[in-house]
């Protein structure tokens, strides 16, 4: 194997080790391996390496499927970098400019192997459960696969899964210090191609880049800030007014409470709770950058589900935590963590607890609650509120589709957004009312 090669195997190999191991981002991941393996820079740049090993982690269950096939049992993480070569290699965009390193350890491979398959594709057409099939082709646990072919039919699974795994970019200009025209231009200029957005008037959708969008120094002065439409539009459910006072349940990084302060200009208050104290130190410095109006923002290192206040709210954001399913496209690591029921459960029990605290606040206070989750999974979201008989669901007044059909009447009073069908990440968004 020459240097290339064996820097991009060795170094993808540990990401997906600590990605495995430790439960983390993938981003977590590649930053710790480049501390433990700085050598492998010297062999193939950094942004091949970022690349390769996202991909490798994204295209996890689809190599390790092929694993199986091939060896008959698991082996090391070593063997799922080197079979992503030989399968994905050659038609990575990453890799175009490496092809002869690429194609010498696939010959090599290719002989040692006890059987191999031509293609993915190959494979995927001797496949005859569907659910299988499609976790193999777009690379998900097969009980992921399975849950999206019962809420939407296998069509449109199939087309969910596949945008699920690609990065998608939207950008919300920070009106209270910068104009929307004004960034759109000059972003223009830098290279970056943005679209207004019809609904949202100071949400961007990126287009096309050539830098790293983190680059980009209207983000370090805070005129701008990397955020979904799908989380904007939970902040739009909520419908922060002048003078409101908003109980925010899950507040940190506070990315939620600085589009409430634009929306209201800086005339709301909010008290951001959250059970992490490293994430509300973080918080501080967000809402200070983005300008909101911290005199008004009280921060508050707390269990929500055990919150109580001596002041009733007007408002109550759940921007609550979950797995993460709808931001598979940012971090492909999150599809590892998902093969781990007891992470998985974890959450609908945390959701439900935090839920049954702001229900009773919301009582006492007769004040709405806006639940949201950036999940698509049914039991992050319709099922909580499915037997629920303390809170009565009111549509949010926001471009969505509607929830899970399976809920009946219900998921006409719920909202959703798809990647695959409104190209944000994936969320559930809830306006209740206490019954
Ligand atoms: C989805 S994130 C919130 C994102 C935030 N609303 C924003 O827009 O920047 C969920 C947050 O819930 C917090 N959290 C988890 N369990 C909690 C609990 N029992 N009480 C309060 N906060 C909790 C986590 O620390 C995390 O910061």
């Amino acid at each position: 194997m020459d240097k290339f090669a064996r820097a991009i195997v060795e170094f993808s190999a540990r990401v997906l080790r600590t990605v495995l191991e430790r439960k983390v981002s993938h981003d977590r991941a590649f930053q710790s391996v480049l501390r433990e393996y700085p050598q492998a820079r010297r062999h193939a740049p950094l942004r091949v390496l970022y690349r390769v090993s996202h991909d490798i982690v994204s295209d996890y269950y689809t190599i390790r499927y092929l694993e199986k096939l091939i060896y008959g049992k698991r082996g090391g993480t070593k063997r799922l970098a080197k079979l992503w070569l030989l399968y994905r290699g050659l038609e990575s965009p990453h890799l175009q400019q490496h092809l002869g390193s690429v194609e010498r350890l696939r010959r090599k491979l290719l002989r040692s192997l006890p059987r191999a398959p031509s293609s993915v594709d190959e494979v995927l057409e001797s496949i005859e459960d569907p659910a299988e099939r499609l976790a193999v082709k777009h690379s998900y646990p097969r009980w992921f696969a399975a849950t999206f072919i019962q809420l939407l039919g296998v069509e449109e699974a199939d087309r969910l899964l596949e945008a699920l795994n690609e990065e998608k970019w939207w950008i919300r200009v920070n009106t209270l210090k910068a104009d929307v025209d004004e960034v759109a231009e000059r972003l223009l200029d830098k290279g970056v191609l943005v679209r207004r957005d019809p609904d949202l008037d100071y949400m961007l959708e990126v287009i096309d880049f050539n830098e790293p969008l983190h680059h980009l120094e209207e983000m370090w002065r805070g005129e701008i800030v990397f955020q979904d439409k799908a989380s904007a539009l939970v902040v739009e459910a909520l419908q922060p007014e002048p003078g409101d006072l908003i109980l925010d349940m899950a507040a940190a990084p506070g990315i939620k409470d600085t589009l409430i302060m634009q929306l209201t200009s800086n005339k709301a208050r909010i008290i951001a709770a959250d059970a992490s104290w490293e994430r509300l130190k973080r918080t501080k410095r967000v809402l200070q950058l983005y300008g909101a109006d911290t005199t008004k923002i009280e921060l508050i290192h707390a269990d929500s589900a055990h919150l109580a206040l001596a002041k009733p709210p007007t408002k109550i954001l759940l921007d609550a935590p979950c797995t993460s399913s709808g931001a598979i496209g940012k971090d492909p690591a999150i599809k590892l963590h998902l093969e781990d029921p007891t992470w998985v459960q974890r959450f609908p029990a945390i959701q439900e607890a935090l839920l049954a605290n702001a229900s009773r606040i919301a009582k006492q206070a007769k004040t709405p609650i806006t639940y949201a989750v950036c999940s698509l999974l049914h039991f992050e979201g319709e099922e909580h509120l499915a037997y629920n008989q303390a809170l009565e669901p009111k549509k949010p007044p926001i471009p969505a589709s509607n929830g899970y059909k399976l809920y009946g009447q219900l998921a006409d009073k719920v909202a959703r957004l798809f990647p695959h069908r409104h190209k944000t990440q994936g969320f559930f968004i809830a306006n209740l009312e206490p019954a």
